[in-house]
């Protein structure tokens, strides 16, 4: 009332109970409507500062409402709030009191617009104010408001449209044209003060007739008095100023609202300059913005609270905002984003051909939209939207989709956006509701790697346990007021993601016990949702697949218990398979035991058995009290290399026996007298191989025995040891056992032909034995083991061997081409672009180059963040996907090799499965320089 005053309208949402301040009202404004419809109190209004209010009590207020009915409910309306978030206290609080579902249905959207019909349920005071003093003036002139007979029916004061406009051309020198003066009277017909007779025609100058909706009702006085038309003359100037101004907007409307065939020139030529100072059509050229002209249609909603679309429904139109403001509302969430006067909305749904993933409320009266139908939409804008798309929750950027470049729209033409960044709980619904309906019917989807990316990735941004609740929670999206094929097709949605990541990602997801249990769980709802819900049978077969998949896996950890035993030197040899299939190489899992040594200063040792998830700190733990370490010193693990090189082990690394170099032995000491730590003799001597002339062997045999050998320890990696092995193992607390021993092969293969070359002591012997090991690559790279294929040439070029002049002059030409040829495949220039070409044109089965896509994995983590602005950077996530796509592209075929005719099978196959190899660079350099001394 007076003085400055401020109050606060709070209101307990229900979840969290944390009051939320809904908007701010200061001198001038009212609250407490609701007392019209004898309702409790919906908010809670909290004075800021000492108030003064006047309070009119709930008997007097109904009184003064039913007399003054549209006034009042134009003040209400009008009645702002001042932190900007909504036009009215009964919009508003009506909204707020149902924050985790959309309202009701009710169909609101007039499909076609009349531009005859009123915009508003009621005018707004100040237009019929002036209608009223408008009225008022004519009927004292007594001109053009008369009684007419309309096809026999006598139509009361009504006037042509011609007569209305010399009527205000001749009341006001301020208006210039009769354009002018029909759009003042289009602003009096728009808000319903004046209408068509038979509410056909907006407003023209022509001889239509129009009247006073006060003389159609028949409530007006019948004629004015003289206080009256003074009060009208003096308001007259006012009210011509008010009509001038919005004259123009009113015609405006009034084209858009014609149907498209309708427009002139003229009128697309008015639509056009509009269209290009609407900051939603900023990005599109003026040529898409001229097409649009010819289809954009508005459309009007005079109350708020109503729905324009819900989520789930299918797609028809995309809409700019006008005037007003529309809430975001999603299943689950609530209010998530308000859009407002020029922003966009609905254009997700149609790009995707996806279900509508918001219910978009109104929260105003009168909000005014320009509406592009689907099918205009598709012809004019789908292919030159914008290139980002990025939608908003509570402020804060929740997820953007980047328009898929020409280039990946012939593999992904499907879809036209492609996540770039996101929440992880969005990127999830973004990918559920537009990547799982009817999975199996679309071809398409198979091709769209956002569903891959995302399972393969999502253990970096989104752990397994909070994948699984979000899942839950969208398999629980019912509540009362919703539509029964949403709540099916949220259901189906869960289910066949949960399928595809059985089917994409195996058993990580059945060795995590919450997934497990989430699975059981899910099974069981899905089985007992079916007999609500008909449409789940197919998804109730997947379950049972998923299921059959489980218990599968379960029987056969059981049945395959394992446990390794890590040489001195070697690689893990399974000692113990439950399994029949002898010669298939198992998978290391994070419960297998595994037997290994662990070193003091003084080369004592204890072997210890323990789960290869052991951590650093308990091998640690265990390994000092059995060499008896004291433990008053701080202790630490460590790799000793053969070159005397130590590397220390973090106390949360696991899979530590499989992660050592080559040659390396594992050492415990306290952590001041590392320096007192050396190799052990053994460490520079070969490793544990089977001392045989490999001349014996046909090279043919050691190439297919070598690539059966590679290909089961590169089939026991997982992807996601990948991603294990880039972040950091502790980071998941996964073991990347098979990965270590993949890798560790590389290595074995690329030391064992240094060695081999450098064991040969004469020269013969060694021009022999580089031939053999030429012809070896040269058949790994026929088999495709490009591991083995790259690691012999690597081998023969590590410089304890390229430096062997004499024996490469020995060597026929023919094989020196063939090695040079080797050479440039395996040129790491122009990031390896010749090996990549090469494989690029292989089919799978490959054994691919592992330190590649090692490398790859690194670059790409390196290089990359993995969140921008509160976001995961999922364009990271696509790039390392990638990268184990490969490994999934190698493997989409079993290796079927015809065998060489055997010779002498039994014994290359042990000879390969451990070959001996010396690793310290120093001892073979030592070693090639003895055998071919430098020239002085
Ligand atoms: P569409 O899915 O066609 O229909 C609902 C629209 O709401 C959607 O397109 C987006 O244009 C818009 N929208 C704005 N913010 C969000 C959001 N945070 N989540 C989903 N949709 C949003």
């Amino acid at each position: 009332m007076s003085g400055i005053l401020d109050v606060r309208i709070v209101q307990q949402d229900s979840e969290p109970k944390i009051p939320v301040t809904l908007c701010t009202l200061s001198v001038g404004n009212t609250f407490g409507e609701s007392i019209l419809q004898d309702l409790p109190r919906d908010t809670t209004v909290v004075t800021q500062t000492t108030c003064e209010l006047l309070r009119v009590e709930q008997q007097d207020f109904k009184l003064i409402w039913e007399k003054n009915k549209d006034l009042m409910n134009e003040l209400i309306s009008s009645c702002k709030f001042k932190n900007g978030f909504g036009p009215s206290v009964t919009a508003s609080t009506k909204m707020q009191q149902q924050p985790i579902s959309p309202p009701p249905r009710r169909s609101l959207s007039p499909d076609q617009p009349n531009p005859a019909e009123p915009i508003t349920d009621t005018p707004s005071i100040t237009i019929s104010k002036i209608g009223k003093s408008l009225r008022t003036l004519l009927l004292s002139e007594n001109t053009c408001l008369k009684d007419r007979k309309v096809s026999g029916r006598l139509v009361r004061r009504c006037a042509p449209g011609t007569e209305l406009v010399d009527w205000l051309l001749e009341l006001s020198p301020g208006i210039h044209t009769r354009a002018q003066a029909a759009g003042m009277w289009q602003a009096l017909l728009e808000e319903g003060v004046i209408a068509h007779v038979s509410r056909e025609q907006p407003f023209k100058d022509k001889c239509f007739l129009y009247r006073f909706w006060a003389d159609e009702e028949g409530t007006a006085p019948a004629l004015p008095t003289h206080e009256d038309v003074a009060a009208a003359e003096v308001q007259l100037q006012e009210s011509i100023v008010t009509l001038i101004n919005r004259g123009p907007d009113a015609v405006l409307r009034m084209i858009m609202r014609k149907p498209s065939h309708e427009r002139n020139q003229d009128d697309l030529e008015t639509i056009y300059e509009e269209l290009l100072h609407i900051r939603a059509l900023a990005h599109l050229t003026n040529s898409v913005k001229r097409e649009l002209a010819a289809v954009l249609l508005f459309e009007a909603h005079p109350k708020a609270g109503g729905v324009l679309f819900h989520q789930g429904d299918e797609g028809r139109s995309w809409y700019i905002i006008l005037r007003g403001s529309v809430d975001v509302v999603i299943h689950g969430k609530g209010t998530v984003n308000t859009l407002q006067e020029g922003d966009d909305f609905g254009k997700l749904a149609l790009i995707n051909d996806a279900p509508r993933a918001a219910t978009i409320v109104l929260r105003e009266n009168n909000c005014h939209f320009l509406r592009v139908d689907k099918e205009n939409f598709n012809r004019i804008l789908r292919d030159v939207e914008a290139n980002t798309v990025r939608l908003k929750e509570h402020g804060k950027d929740v997820l953007v989709l980047e328009k898929i470049s020409p280039q990946q729209k012939t593999a992904f033409s499907y879809f036209k956006y492609t996540v770039m960044a996101g929440t992880p709980q969005k990127m999830l619904e973004h990918l559920l509701e537009t990547r799982l309906d009817n999975l199996a019917g679309q071809s398409n989807t198979a091709q769209d790697p956002f569903l891959e990316d995302f399972l393969l990735t999502h253990i970096v941004f989104m752990p397994t346990h909070l994948l699984i609740d979000e899942l839950d929670r969208n398999y629980h999206l019912e509540s009362p007021n919703q539509d029964r094929d949403f709540v099916v097709a949220c259901k189906k949605r869960v289910v066949q993601f949960v399928y595809r990541w059985i089917v994409i990602i195996r058993h990580p997801v059945f060795e995590d016990e919450s997934a497990v249990e989430f699975i059981e769980d899910l099974a069981a709802e899905v089985e007992q949702d079916c007999i609500q819900y008909a449409e789940l049978q197919e998804d109730c077969s997947m379950i049972h697949y998923v299921m059959t998949q489980l218990r599968r896996y379960q029987e056969d950890l059981k049945m395959h218990e394992q446990k390794w035993k890590l040489p001195p030197c070697g690689q893990p040899i399974s000692l113990f398979s439950g399994g029949d299939e002898e010669n298939i190489r198992q998978m290391i899992h994070p419960q297998d035991d595994i037997i290994f040594r662990v070193y003091c200063a003084d080369h004592t040792f204890c072997t210890l058995r323990l789960p290869i998830d052991s951590t650093a700190e308990t091998i640690k733990l265990i390994a000092a009290d059995k060499l008896k370490l004291r433990a008053t010193h701080e202790l630490c693990l460590v790799d000793v290399r053969s070159n005397g090189e130590r590397v220390f082990f973090k106390d949360n690394d696991i899979s530590v026996p499989t992660a050592l170099t080559l040659n390396g032995r594992i050492f415990v000491s306290p952590k001041d007298h590392l320096d007192a730590l050396t190799p052990l003799a053994e460490q520079e001597e070969p490793t544990q191989g089977i001392d045989s002339d490999i001349e014996l062997f046909s090279t043919k045999e050691l190439a297919y025995y070598m690539t059966v050998f590679d290909w089961e320890l590169f089939w026991c990696v997982h992807e996601y040891e990948l991603i294990y092995n880039t972040f950091g193992r502790h980071h998941f607390g996964q073991i990347t056992a098979n990965l270590d021993v993949f890798v560790r092969r590389f290595n074995e293969i690329q030391y064992w032909v240094v060695t081999e070359v450098l064991m040969s002591i004469s020269l013969s012997k060694r021009v022999a034995i580089l031939r053999k090991f030429i012809k070896l690559a040269a058949y790994c790279r026929e088999y495709q083991n490009l591991n083995a294929f790259c690691a012999i040439v690597m081998g023969l070029s590590n410089v304890a061997v390229s430096r062997l002049s004499m024996t490469w002059d020995k060597l026929p030409s023919k094989f020196r081409k063939l090695f040079t040829e080797f050479e440039a495949l395996i040129d790491p220039s122009r990031n390896h672009r010749a090996y990549r070409l090469s494989v690029g044109k292989m089919q799978p089965p490959v054994v691919p180059f592992i330190p590649l896509l090692l490398k790859d994995m690194t670059f790409t983590h390196e290089g990359n963040k993995t969140c921008l602005d509160g976001l995961v950077n999922f364009e990271k996530m696509h790039m390392l996907a990638q990268t184990m796509r490969t490994i999934r592209f190698c493997r989409s075929r079993h290796l079927v090799l015809e065998p060489p005719s055997p010779k002498s099978e039994g014994e290359v196959k042990s000879y390969i499965s451990c070959l001996r190899a010396i690793d310290n660079q120093k001892v073979l350099t030592n070693m090639s320089q003895k055998l071919e001394p430098r020239r002085s």
